[in-house]
């Protein structure tokens, strides 16, 4: 059982807010005239994707990818596998993957590289959190939320073991 003390506020959800207007004004601006095809990267992205669309007054599509990746339980080992990939046409689509943090880059480019073979009109990134201190794969991010520090972070969807995906703020989780 993880006490609260443990927990520290890194971004609340006041900056997460004006966070997310912002990313939804660059996308509007950036996809006026296209019909994106958002994806979004489960579990993590859920909050954020849910906040975001319905900010963005667009024609837009929305689909999920769920990918695991093997190791640690609190890092990957470089190993990626498509648990339940794309079910909608990418092809000649406008495609914006929707992620909750990246960290060594090893999910997030390889499941950029899987939709790259699906041959996409486009192919952006916007991410929520972006932890640069600790990537190992070069990750090319169009839309940014925050740069947070080499720290374990939950809240607004993301999780240590299952638990604090709830939490309407973004904390660190302390040892
Ligand atoms: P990657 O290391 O960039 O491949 O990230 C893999 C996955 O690890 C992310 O999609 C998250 O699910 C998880 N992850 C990485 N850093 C954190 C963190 O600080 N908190 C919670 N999950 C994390
Ligand atoms: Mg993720």
């Amino acid at each position: 059982m993880v006490l609260q003390q443990q927990l520290k506020i890194l971004i609340s959800r006041d900056e997460i807010a004006k966070a997310v207007d912002r990313l939804a004004r660059e996308i509007r601006r950036d996809y006026q005239g296209s019909q994106p095809l958002l994806i979004g990267v489960l579990k993590g992205s859920f909050v954020f994707i849910a906040d975001l669309v319905r900010q963005l007054d667009l024609p837009l599509e929305l689909d999920f990818a769920n990918l695991a990746s093997y190791g640690a339980a609190r890092e990957s080992c470089g190993k990626v596998r498509v648990i339940q990939g794309v079910k909608t046409p990418v092809k000649g689509r406008d495609v914006l993957v929707i992620e909750d943090i990246v960290d060594t880059g090893i999910t997030t480019s390889f499941l950029l590289d899987y939709l790259k073979k699906k041959k996409p009109a486009s192919l952006k990134l916007c991410t929520l959190t972006d932890k640069p201190c600790r990537r190992r794969v070069p990750v090319p991010i169009d839309y940014l939320g925050f740069t947070v520090p080499n720290k374990f972070i939950v809240g607004y969807g993301i999780d240590c073991g299952e638990k604090f995906r709830n939490l309407p703020d973004i904390y660190t989780l302390e040892e």
